[in-house]
């Protein structure tokens, strides 16, 4: 099985109403692209993206999600209630989640078990600080997050994995080609011998990913993707990426 290519967008804590025209953009200027094209909205505007994107090729996904698949937790949002939103990923254990939540290795796994129960599809999200690369742990850093927050259930196809350097996210820096392709080939290897079969598995590469340097990201062995941040707010410049995917 060749993995999915994924162009996937996390708008973060930005976006209202207005922000919709750069989705009639983006669906109009990429009806039908190679890839699958996926947003990532504030839960709030998930609804509205889901009725706007009607008929469309866009997928939705949500940001975060509970443990729980109900309750008392004011402020959460549980896996069903994105599924009812029209998401079908959900983006689990970002580098900001950790850092602004303190989220664990294990309540990443939890809230991914919930996420597989109601048929969503976790993106897990894993990557080294500066000071892991500069000490030269990068691999035992993402080894362990990937053995700790991936469910051992997982399969190609209810499995993605974005491989997110801390130091890349919002910075307009990148590693080199050969630290991505390393870290690629490393996941490949260490997921076949967590789930069995990982050949399958889309693989994301996220980190101030930008029109400019796609293409260049895209042609790395097992990079089948990327989880974007800034450049996924523009529907041009969201758009280039995909169409960067599409031809890679
Ligand atoms: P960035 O964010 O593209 O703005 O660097 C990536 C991410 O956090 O997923």
């Amino acid at each position: 099985m060749t993995p999915r290519k994924i162009a996937a967008g996390n708008w973060k804590m930005n976006g209202l109403a207005a922000a919709l025209a750069e989705v009639a953009a983006l669906n109009a200027a990429h009806p039908a692209p190679a890839c699958a094209m996926l947003l990532c909205p504030p839960a709030t505007l998930l609804a509205q993206m889901n009725w706007a994107a009607k008929g469309s090729n866009l997928k939705l996904g949500g940001q975060d999600c509970h443990q729980d698949a109900s309750g008392a937790h004011t402020g959460d949002i549980s896996a069903a209630m994105l599924r009812d939103a029209g998401a079908t990923y959900v983006i689990l254990g970002h580098s900001e989640r950790r850092a602004d939540h303190g989220e664990t290795d294990a309540l990443v796994l939890a809230k991914a078990k919930a996420a597989l129960a109601c048929g969503l599809i976790p993106i897990v999200c894993i990557g080294e600080t500066e000071a892991q690369r500069d000490a030269g742990t990068t691999l035992q850093v993402i080894g362990s997050q990937l053995d700790g927050s991936v469910p051992e259930e997982s399969t190609a196809a209810t499995l993605v994995v974005a491989y997110e350097p801390v130091w890349a996210i919002g910075t307009g820096r990148t590693p080199t080609i050969a630290q991505i392709a390393e870290v690629h080939a490393f996941l490949r290897a260490r997921l076949t011998a967590k789930i069995g079969t990982a050949a399958g598995v889309s693989l994301l590469y996220g980190g101030s990913v930008k029109p400019s340097n796609a293409t260049q990201i895209f042609a790395v062995p097992h990079v089948d993707g990327a989880l974007v941040g800034g450049a996924s707010l523009k529907a041009a410049d969201f758009g280039s990426i995909v169409a960067a995917l599409s031809a890679a």
